[in-house]
Parts: C-alpha cells; structure tokens; sequence
C-alpha cells in the first residue's frame, strides 16, 4: 500500500487536463504525493505538444505531484525511467501473460502495441526540481480505438477480453510509483537504470528506426544519463534525443 501517494486524491468528472490541473496547483504548494484524476479530459496533454484522446471513462487518467528536490534538472531522465517501470510492472500486474515493455523513452507497449503513456512536467528552482507532475494516461477497458490508432493502441481489456476495475489499476500503480520514487530518493539510481534497460524494447537487439526521410537498422546500445538513445549505425555510436529519431514497430 502506498503511504503518501494518493494522499490527497482529487477527483473530476471532466478536467482539460490532469497534468495542467496538477501544474496550476503547484502555486499553493501542494502535499508530496497529491493525485490529480478525471473521469473525462476534454484537453489532454501528450507528448511533443500532442493530444491525449480517450474514451471518457474507461480508462485511467491521472497526474501525481511528487517533490523531487533532491534530483538536479540534468538527472530528470530518472523520472522517467522510475515512472515507466512503475506503470509497466503495474500493466505486467494485471496481465501476466503479456509481452510488456518499454518503449524508449518512456511508452508502454503489450507487444508492439501502446497501452499507455507518460508526460512529465516539472517546476525548477535553480538547478533543482522543485516539483514534477508526472501524468499517466493507461488504457483499461477501452474496446476500440479510431480506424488512425486501431493497429498502434491496445487496453487492458483488449488483451485479456475482461474488463478492469479502474480503481484497482490505480491503488496497485501509486504503490509501484511510490515504491521506486523512494528507492530514488534512497540510492543513486543505478538499480533504476539497470532496471529500465532489462524492459527497454530492441535492448541490444537491431532494431528498424526513422532518422528524417530515412529508413534504417540500427543497433540499440542503451540510453545515456540525459535520456538520449544511444544506437550503432554502420559501427557508429551516436545518441539522438526524442525530436531526431523515431523507433518504428
Ligand atoms: C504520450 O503522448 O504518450 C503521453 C500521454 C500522457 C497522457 C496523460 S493522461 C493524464 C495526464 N494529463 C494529461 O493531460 N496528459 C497526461
């Protein structure tokens, strides 16, 4: 059981957005471990300035504040990684039998489908992080998605043709979340990195990447401390961050 992550629990109907919620909130300096949840987002924030859209009510939306002070702006890759894991142990959880891993940087796949995803935010002071939000958005009983995301998405009921309950989905994550911000906060986050790679997909594999116009193999080597991915192309080692590369599934 989580003892801080979920304390307080703030609950909507229909938000724009969890995070941008969770975001205006940091004003009023808000308690560690405040979750933010809607029902409906009728704006919901994903990466790179995209939309979040899912059916309103199936699935888990949800934002948590955490006060990382301890980590300095150049570690904020460690949030990510802790949050990744915590959600693909949690989608591991609830279906056993499936393929989950994570996609860098931090999708979560059920084979080489998107069950969920994650958008961090944070508040800086100085070379420290003040606050992070970390939004996650997992998809649990939705049936179906647009003719445009049917062959990229998947939910929990999809896979395993049962429904969920939210609910539980969202106890069991807070306890995984809490459980490896505090082994963060503990030690300096190489069991996190050692962790994160053994459930990174095309770890030290070839793998089909995009880079521009182009189309190519590239070997995936690791991820760097700045978050940025690490690939051999033609016995070349060069790192790439989010906007320059893309993995293609
Ligand atoms: C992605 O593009 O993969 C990231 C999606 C993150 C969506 C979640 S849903 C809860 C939280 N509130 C938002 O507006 N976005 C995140």
């Amino acid at each position: 059981m989580a003892l801080f992550t979920g304390t307080p629990r703030l609950e909507f109907e229909s938000l724009p957005s969890t995070n941008a919620y969770a975001m205006g909130l940091l004003a009023e300096s808000p308690i560690e471990g405040t979750t933010i949840l809607a029902y409906h987002q009728s704006q919901g924030k994903g990466q790179r300035g995209t939309t979040w859209e899912v059916a309103p009510g199936l699935n888990l939306t949800v934002s948590v504040i955490y006060r990382p002070t301890f980590l300095a702006v150049a570690q904020l890759f460690l949030l990510s990684k802790m949050t990744a894991l915590a959600v693909a142990e949690t989608v591991s959880h609830f279906l056993p039998a499936a393929a989950v891993a994570i996609k860098w940087p931090n999708d979560i796949l059920v084979g080489r489908k998107k069950i969920a995803g994650i958008l961090i935010e944070t508040q800086l002071e100085g070379k420290q992080i003040a606050y992070a939000v970390i939004g996650i958005g997992l998809n649990i009983n939705q049936p179906l998605f647009p003719p445009e995301l049917q062959h990229k998405a998947t939910s929990l009921y999809m896979y395993e043709g049962q429904h969920f309950s939210i609910q539980q989905v969202y106890t069991y994550l807070c306890d995984r979340l809490e459980a490896w911000y505090l082994a963060l906060r503990r030690q300096n986050g190489e069991h996190l990195n050692r962790a994160y790679l053994q459930q990174l997909f095309g770890y030290q594999e070839e793998i089909d990447i995009q880079l521009g116009d182009a189309q190519m193999r590239a070997l995936l080597v690791g991820v760097d401390k700045g978050g940025r991915l690490a690939l051999a192309i033609d016995d070349e080692l060069r790192y790439f961050d989010i906007k320059e590369v893309k993995l293609l599934l």
